[in-house]
């Protein structure tokens, strides 16, 4: 029986670069299924600092990646609601301390691996939104649109210092401009999976555009190497 794949739009770029909130809306209005990999890594990284341990151990590491409890389930405006163990994680994994641990985590080879099935299962017709940093390079090479997103470190700093913000949370700018150069530095850097857009990926620079504009750009992308893309 050969089973028809459902079609992937790969979505990567750098943290803070507002792929979280064109993801969402590609998917709303497509009504596609939506990967948030950078999840993934957020609650392995939570899960072994709740259980204290070092996040050096890979072999520990890639055991809590493989063995994670996680349901998405459907939310409101700021995304799917995150449950670890039954239970809502979603501010403590957007926080900073999570996002740095993730970073250290995700350049771990055995992690990714233990990953990649994972991520490869959300692909589910009549399709998939993949958001995350290797989605067209290494867990969906053959998706049929790979968009790669990007923005000046400065740029990507304010955006998340408004979110934060937004949601009531402490922030600071310089700290959040140092966090993202080391962050970048660490997904760009790694041997696995580093951050790179796909040959045959569709860049854009964002630095100087509204959320409407590059949502309008993706999905003019979308219709054109879509036939009969239904959009809401
Ligand atoms: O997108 P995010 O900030 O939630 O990602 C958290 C961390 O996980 C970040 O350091 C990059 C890493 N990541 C990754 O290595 N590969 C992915 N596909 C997604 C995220």
């Amino acid at each position: 029986m050969t089973q028809t794949l459902a079609p992937v739009i790969a979505v990567d770029g750098p943290s803070g670069v507002g792929k979280g909130t064109v993801c969402q809306w590609l998917a709303a209005r497509l009504g596609w299924r939506l990967l948030d990999s950078g999840a993934l890594y957020r609650l392995t990284a939570l899960a072994a600092l709740r259980r204290q341990l070092s996040l050096d151990d890979e072999a520990q590491l890639e055991a809590v990646a493989a063995g994670l409890a996680v349901e998405f389930a459907p939310g409101a405006d700021q995304g799917p609601l995150i449950l670890l163990d039954g239970v809502e994680v979603g501010v403590e994994l957007r926080g900073e301390s999570c996002a740095a641990a993730a970073s250290r985590v995700a350049a771990l080879p055995a992690v990714r691996a233990a990953l990649l099935q994972r991520q490869r299962d959300f692909r589910q017709l009549p399709g998939l939104i993949a958001d995350g940093r290797d989605m067209g390079t290494v867990v969906f090479p053959d998706a049929r649109l790979k968009l790669f997103l990007t923005a000046s470190a400065e740029e990507r700093a304010k955006r998340r210092y408004k979110q934060l913000r937004e949601k009531g949370l402490d922030a600071n700018l310089m700290s959040l401009v140092e966090e993202i150069n080391a962050r970048d530095g660490r997904d760009a850097g790694r041997a696995v999976a580093p951050l790179k857009p796909a040959a045959d990926a569709e860049a854009l620079d964002t630095t100087a555009l509204s959320v409407a504009e590059v949502c309008n750009w993706a999905i003019d992308l979308a219709a054109r190497r879509f036939e009969g893309l239904k959009i809401s």
